[in-house]
Parts: structure tokens; C-alpha cells; sequence
């Protein structure tokens, strides 16, 4: 019996017809909790996109307002493993090696003579290539200077197709991370990619360095410098056409079928040296290990 009547109240409070009231209020005081909510999130989505609208007025589209302090660019290896920095494969194995000469061709595919000289300048070598705006006038769009990829010489895949990778003396490329407004070098000196063995531990406090492993080793172009010319850098909306400048490594005399651990850091006059939590700050470590030993 009391549980009929609780249940019969419970109903009530659901819907009234006596009172003809749902969950306890009459029709127009529900509308007016709806007109008060809709007015008030109405209100609020004002506020939120004229705020968002002021913010937006106050952003430069073609260079970041906010920016870290110009610490140390990070650098990357081209062709690259597909999960870790490293570059593994056999000469007597084709595929094993085309797969990098081919993701270099993609990735030199851009700097093409034909290509570099539609989209961009011949600019003065060795010094910086200055496009500042002159105050409220945009100095825009702005021009980039061409790096032709011809410049890689033997490693430019143009003569050797192969990119020496069949010949157990492949090439690397280096490139220097985008940075807005760097100055990758002061008194006119060019900053550049300097590589050698890289120091790893073997166990607790014990290291090695591979340097007997390495051999002889050729940069492109030569002394593996980045020239000033193509710094600093406006940013993707202001400099369309930007080219990275690059350096290529090619490996003479590296010894064959084993591990080799190299390291390859910028050297520069005023990029400080990357910390060393910061793994790709101004240096990239990678491993490269060729077989020669027939399948
Ligand atoms: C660059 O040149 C090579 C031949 O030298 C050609 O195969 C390739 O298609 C060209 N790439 C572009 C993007 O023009
Ligand atoms: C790049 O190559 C093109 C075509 O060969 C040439 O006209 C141009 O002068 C070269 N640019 C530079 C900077 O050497
Ligand atoms: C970018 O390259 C295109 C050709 O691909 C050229 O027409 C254009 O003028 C270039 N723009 C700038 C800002 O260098
Ligand atoms: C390479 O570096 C050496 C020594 O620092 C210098 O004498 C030479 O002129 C440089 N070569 C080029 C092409 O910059
Ligand atoms: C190549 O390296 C080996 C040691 O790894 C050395 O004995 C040989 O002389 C080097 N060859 C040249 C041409 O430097």
C-alpha cells in the first residue's frame, strides 16, 4: 500500500495534471529558465568571439608575435630510418638501398636547377639577405635565393644516381631546423656541419667513440657550410619559396659490417652549443651500417 502511494507521488512529481505541472513547474516557468539560459549562453558566445576578434586584430600574419628566446636550431638527416636515426643496408641487396636513393630524389626533388631558378633569386653569396619591413610597409611578399642542387656535387644524384649508396660510400644530407630570424653566424663567418664519431656508453661508465670506423669523409658544398645568404629566414607566409640550405656527407671509407655511431653538430660562432637534454639541438646522431657480406 505505502509503496502505491510513493509510487503515485513520484508520478505527480513527474507530471501533474492537476496542477498541470512537469517536475514541478508549470509551463511558463520553464520557458522562462529556457529564455534566461539561451539569452545568457548568447551573451557569453559574444563575449568569447569578440575577444577572440580583438586578439586577432592585434597578430601579425606574417611573422609570430610570441617567439622562444633564439636558442639552438635542431638538425635532421635525410634519408632517414623509418623509426630511429639510422641507416642500414646491403650493397648486394638493391632494394635495401634504393629505398634511400629514392627518398633522396624526392627529398632534392625541389632543388632542381630548373626548379630553383623559376621560383627564386640568384642572391650575393657570404652575406646576410636582409628584407626588412620599413615600419608599417610589408616588405612583402619576400624573395628566397636559390640553392641549386647541382651545388651537392657527387651528392647531388645527378652524376651518381645511387648517391654512392651502391658503392658502400653513400651520402647524407643535413638540414638545419626553420628559425625565424636567425643569424647563424656573426662577422661574416658561415656556420657549419661538422661530423665525427659519436661518444656512446657500452656500460656503466664505460664509452666508446668509433673513430677508427669512420674513414675519410667529403662535404658538399665545400667545408659543409651553410652560406649566410640564405638566413634569416621571414617565415612560411612571407617567403613563399624558401629553400633550406643544405650539406651532404659522403662516407669514403667507412667500415663495413659493423655498427658505426656518427654524430654531426653545427658549428657556429653564435649558436650556443645544444644542451645535452635537447638531442637534436645543433647536432643529430645517427648509425649507419653497411653489409657488404653477400645474402
Ligand atoms: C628533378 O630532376 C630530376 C632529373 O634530374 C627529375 O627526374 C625530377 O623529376 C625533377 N624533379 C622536379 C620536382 O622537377
Ligand atoms: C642555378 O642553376 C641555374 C640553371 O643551371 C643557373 O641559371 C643559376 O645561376 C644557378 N644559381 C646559382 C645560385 O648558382
Ligand atoms: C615563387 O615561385 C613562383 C614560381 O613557382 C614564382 O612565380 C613566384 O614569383 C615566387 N614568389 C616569390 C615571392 O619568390
Ligand atoms: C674551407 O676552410 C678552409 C680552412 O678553414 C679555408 O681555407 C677554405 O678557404 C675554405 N673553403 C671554402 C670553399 O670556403
Ligand atoms: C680506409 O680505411 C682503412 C681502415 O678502416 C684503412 O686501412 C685504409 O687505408 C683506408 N683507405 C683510404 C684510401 O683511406
Amino acid at each position: 500500500m505505502a509503496k502505491d502511494a510513493e509510487k503515485g507521488t513520484w508520478k505527480e512529481f513527474i507530471w501533474n495534471p492537476r496542477t498541470r505541472e512537469l517536475l514541478g513547474r508549470t509551463a511558463s516557468s520553464w520557458g522562462l529558465i529556457l529564455l534566461f539560459y539561451l539569452v545568457f549562453y548568447i551573451f557569453l558566445a559574444g563575449m568569447f568571439a569578440l575577444t577572440m576578434y580583438v586578439m586577432l586584430q592585434t597578430l601579425d600574419d606574417h611573422k609570430p608575435t610570441w617567439q622562444d628566446r633564439l636558442a639552438t636550431p635542431g638538425m635532421m638527416i635525410r634519408p632517414k630510418g623509418v623509426e630511429a636515426l639510422e641507416i642500414i643496408y646491403n650493397t648486394h641487396d638493391t632494394e635495401s638501398w634504393d629505398l634511400y636513393a629514392q627518398a633522396l630524389d624526392k627529398f632534392l626533388g625541389p632543388y632542381n636547377n630548373s626548379v630553383q631558378s623559376q621560383k627564386n633569386d640568384v642572391c650575393d653569396p657570404d652575406q646576410y639577405n636582409f628584407q626588412n619591413d620599413m615600419d608599417e610597409v610589408k616588405n612583402n611578399p619576400k624573395r628566397s635565393c636559390q640553392f641549386n642542387r647541382t651545388v651537392l656535387e657527387d651528392c647531388s644524384g645527378i652524376q651518381d644516381r645511387y648517391y654512392g649508396y651502391q658503392e658502400g660510400t653513400p651520402c647524407i644530407i643535413i638540414k638545419l631546423n626553420r628559425v625565424i630570424g636567425l643569424l647563424p653566424g656573426k662577422d661574416g663567418m658561415a656556420p657549419s656541419v661538422k661530423c665525427g664519431a659519436k661518444r656512446y656508453k657500452i656500460g656503466k661508465d664505460e664509452w666508446r667513440e668509433d673513430n677508427d670506423k669512420i674513414g675519410e669523409m667529403q662535404y658538399f658544398p665545400p667545408n659543409g657550410t651553410f652560406n649566410l645568404m640564405y638566413y634569416p629566414y621571414y617565415g612560411k607566409k612571407a617567403q613563399v619559396n624558401y629553400s633550406q640550405p643544405l650539406v651532404a656527407i659522403k662516407f669514403l671509407n667507412i667500415t663495413t659490417n659493423e655498427d658505426v655511431n656518427i654524430e654531426c653538430k653545427i658549428i657556429s660562432n653564435n649558436i650556443p652549443v645544444g644542451s645535452i637534454r635537447d638531442k637534436f639541438a645543433g647536432r643529430v646522431s645517427f648509425k649507419l651500417r653497411i653489409n657488404t657480406v653477400t645474402v
